[in-house]
């Protein structure tokens, strides 16, 4: 029988050698890279950028999704995508009254799967009224500015991407009555920009709670991500908050997320993955074909339930769970946001 081997490497060894964790992918764009479970780190290095191994464990996925009761609560969502953060709200009860993103593809997955309430819209051109009445506000701001990976130009009023921080802040001025609570999330660099925030979120009358960072391997998804949480409590509410602790005690095996049949149009092209296995021990092309993750492994490594229905291409549908909020993380600081604020 011939073995499937997950992944393509097509960046330098340095990036690939440093995104390996154990049997966790990193999803950094369309890169996938894992260790099988049992190889020792000593050998996976010196394999490591010829070769990525064979899966040898797999087990049928499940689909853990449960729905908390209604908790009788709101959210608004700015930047929603296809909805990552909203969907641990919803699960832990919350309702979304407004959602808006100005990507038309990933507005059509949010309202196929999630509700009519979002809008396509920029978020620069909103105005205080358009926005309705909630407890919460969420507001995972575009990060391509402050990312190791992208431009790293920062966070610049009216000029970069993840300037329309700024944008969510005019609009928290504009409003008649301000939520209780605003959650903004980012990648790990923005955490060089905490003391603008704090002072940004004081001016609009918010109190900075210390930045609170995850690694979505620690929520159970075979996924080493890290992303920042950045939650300001209105001053007159309440000024302290405890973010809910990360155990570090298991990380689920990527084999866990791994469809059984696969569409050969997932195969990576014969030349390719001689390219990627052809040096190392035990990867002969007669005996292993190299695969990507499929759009479905790629929703299940942020945590999306396995009703969530993809109906844009598959490039849209990698760049919107590529984008996305762990759900699994999201749910659990909702629910600390629930039981607290
Ligand atoms: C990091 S993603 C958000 C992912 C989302 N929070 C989730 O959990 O699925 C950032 C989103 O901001 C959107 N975006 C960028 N600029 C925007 C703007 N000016 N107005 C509205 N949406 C914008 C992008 O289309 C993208 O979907």
């Amino acid at each position: 029988m011939v073995r499937e081997i997950v992944g393509w490497v097509n960046r330098e060894d340095r990036l690939f050698a440093k995104q390996i964790t154990n049997g966790v992918a990193g999803t950094a764009g369309e890169h996938v890279y894992f260790k099988p479970q049992g190889v020792a780190d000593a050998v996976m290095a010196t394999r490591v950028s010829k070769c990525i191994l064979p899966i040898d464990f797999k087990s049928e996925f499940k689909d853990t999704w449960t729905m908390d009761a209604p908790n009788g609560k709101k959210v608004n969502s700015f930047f929603c995508g296809a909805g990552g953060f909203d969907l641990g709200f919803i699960r832990a009860g919350y309702d979304v009254a407004g959602a808006w993103d100005f990507d038309e593809y990933a507005v059509q997955s949010y309202r196929h799967n999630i509700g009519d309430h979002v809008q396509k819209a920029d978020v620069s051109k909103m105005k205080g009224e358009d926005i309705p009445k909630t407890n919460g506000w969420l507001f995972g701001f575009p990060c391509q500015d402050i990312s190791s990976a992208g431009r790293q130009s920062g966070m610049i009023k009216g000029v970069t991407r993840s300037g329309l921080f700024y944008e969510v802040m005019r609009l928290l001025g504009e409003v008649e009555e301000k939520p209780e609570w605003i959650l903004a999330e980012n990648v790990k660099g923005v955490s060089k920009l905490s003391s603008i925030i704090q002072e940004e979120y004081s001016k609009v009358g918010y109190t900075l709670v210390s930045p609170q960072l995850y690694n979505t391997k620690f929520w159970r998804l075979p996924q080493k991500r890290e992303r920042y949480f950045l939650l300001g409590i209105r001053k007159d509410v309440r000024k302290s908050f405890n973010f809910p602790e990360q155990s570090t005690e298991f990380i689920p095996e990527l084999g866990s997320v791994l469809e059984t049949e696969v569409d050969k149009k997932y195969h990576i092209n014969a030349q390719k993955s001689a390219e990627i296995i052809g040096h190392a021990d035990g990867c002969d092309l007669t005996k292993y074909y190299v695969r990507k993750l499929t759009p479905r492994e790629f929703a299940r490594l942020q945590g999306f339930p396995e009703s969530y229905e993809q109906v844009v291409s598959d490039s849209q549908f990698y760049k919107q769970m590529g984008n996305a909020v762990s759900v699994n993380v999201a749910y659990a600081i909702a629910k600390a946001i629930d039981d607290q604020l």
